[in-house]
């Protein structure tokens, strides 16, 4: 239930391992696409496997699900889970999906929670939801851990299943739908699993603001964070991962779960207050950035800076919670003139920006008389530009602010750039 970036993976991937998945999406201009073949987001490589699974009749979209139930064994629940505008979790699709279920379920089915719920609400669900009807479904909670753009790889090649439940026999039966994949399976209580999901992506969040925090202090005290960084994540009780300084994480997980954990854990009496700290510290990197290009410019009235990159990370068109798109807001309101663009997120970020930032669909023109240039998502087609080029078309003072420490920076302080990274 819930064709979206994890509800249509898992969908298109189950069809693809031989299981025959309907899959329920209410927003009839999305379904209308799915149903010819037409994925509504980016997704590497699931455009082919939908469309495969839907030529192999294993895979059918529907608006309704209703009707359909009768043979159906298992039902994922993918729908989304936002942030309220007050800083709880909005659980309505969720509970909207349960209860399409429990209404019309004929028989007893599992129903295997995937969406990013807080802790608790599997056991509310059971208790409030599925222990009232007269029909006896169990409850699994089954989160995934899966990353946009590499959703399809992680599927195959998760590093650990995790299933919450009890029911032996519900358990055997997701257990299943992932056979042949070769990885762990941990089976634990549901709550257990719900605080996984969240205190996973809370310490992946945790990583990025701490090596964000010592690029920091690396450029006050003149130490490469790059260097640091490897010397560090070659522990292996640290770990490389998400040890990249930057512009502080995006996206539409780690900052809705790390702020959807705190909210929730404070409801439930505790102050989680190094992933408070965490979020402070991601809000100020992007904050940081403006400074920095404020600083290398003399002020940023009247001059004019190129953000390149959209997207939250290479790899996807998804704009959620993105740094390019928060730092050129902040610029244009800073009074700089901003031209932006993105190979892949253009359209999305087409609404979203003010009308005062300049969206342009390729970097040469939207660098043209730059003062400045920002790289904010390390796309290899940014890092791969004829910088020698670039130089000709921008204006003095040249300042390149490279966001990801992705750029050649020996190459472009020999082509007279003012050369700036993150921590470096
Ligand atoms: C994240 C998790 O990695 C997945 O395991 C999880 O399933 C998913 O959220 C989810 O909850 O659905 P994703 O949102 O695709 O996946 O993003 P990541 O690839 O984790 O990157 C998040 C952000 O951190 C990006 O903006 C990236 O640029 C930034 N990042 C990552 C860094 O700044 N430095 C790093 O070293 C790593």
């Amino acid at each position: 239930m819930g064709a979206g970036r994890v509800g249509l993976v898992a969908a298109a991937c189950l069809a693809n391992s031989g299981h025959e998945v309907i899959c329920v999406e209410k927003d009839p201009a999305r379904l209308e696409k799915l149903i010819q073949a037409e994925v509504p987001f980016y997704e590497e490589g699931l455009g082919e496997l939908v469309e495969s699974a839907l030529r192999q009749r294993r895979l059918s979209f529907t608006g309704v699900l209703p009707g359909r139930l009768s043979d159906v064994g298992i039902v994922l629940v993918a729908a989304g889970t936002p942030l309220l505008p007050a800083g709880g979790v909005d659980l309505s699709y969720v509970y909207d999906a349960v209860n399409e279920v429990v209404q019309h379920a004929p028989q007893p089915l599992t129903l295997v929670m995937k969406s990013t719920v807080p802790p608790g609400t599997g056991v509310a669900i059971q208790r409030d939801l599925l222990g009232k009807g007269s029909v006896k479904h169990s409850y699994i909670s089954n989160p995934e851990f899966l990353r946009e753009g590499r959703a399809i790889h992680d599927w195959y090649h998760p590093d650990r299943i995790v299933i919450g439940g009890q029911d032996a026999e519900a358990i055997q039966r997701v257990r299943e739908i992932y056979e042949g994949i070769n990885a762990p399976v941990l089976v634990m209580d549901v709550t257990s699993a719900e605080v996984a999901k969240y205190a996973a992506n809370a310490f992946l969040a945790t990583k990025v603001s701490f090596i964000n925090e010592i690029a920091n202090l690396c450029e006050l005290v003149g130490a490469d964070i790059d260097a640091v960084a490897r010397a560090v994540g070659m522990d292996h009780r640290i770990g490389t991962h998400y040890l990249k300084a930057g512009l502080g994480y995006g996206g539409s997980c780690l900052p809705k779960d790390t702020n959807g954990f705190a909210f929730v854990s404070a409801l439930n009496g505790y102050d989680l207050r190094l992933l408070k700290t965490v979020i402070e510290v991601n809000a100020a990197q992007r904050r940081r950035a403006v400074d920095k290009l404020s600083q290398a410019l003399g002020g940023l009235t009247g001059k004019r800076v190129a953000v390149l990159g959209l997207a939250f990370k290479p790899g996807t068109d998804d704009i959620r919670e993105s740094p390019g798109i928060e730092i050129a807001r902040l610029l244009a309101t800073a009074g700089a003139s901003v031209s932006a663009c993105d190979p892949m997120a253009w359209t999305s970020a087409c609404g979203l920006l003010p009308p005062e930032v300049e969206l342009v669909t390729e970097a040469f023109s939207a660098l043209q008389g730059c003062h400045a240039a920002l790289l904010a998502t390390e796309w290899e087609e940014f890092i791969n530009l004829d910088w020698q080029k670039v130089r000709s078309v921008m204006r003095a003072p040249y300042v390149i602010l490279d966001g990801r420490n992705a750029l050649p920076r020996d190459l472009l302080r020999q082509y007279g750039f003012n050369y700036h990274g993150v921590g470096r």
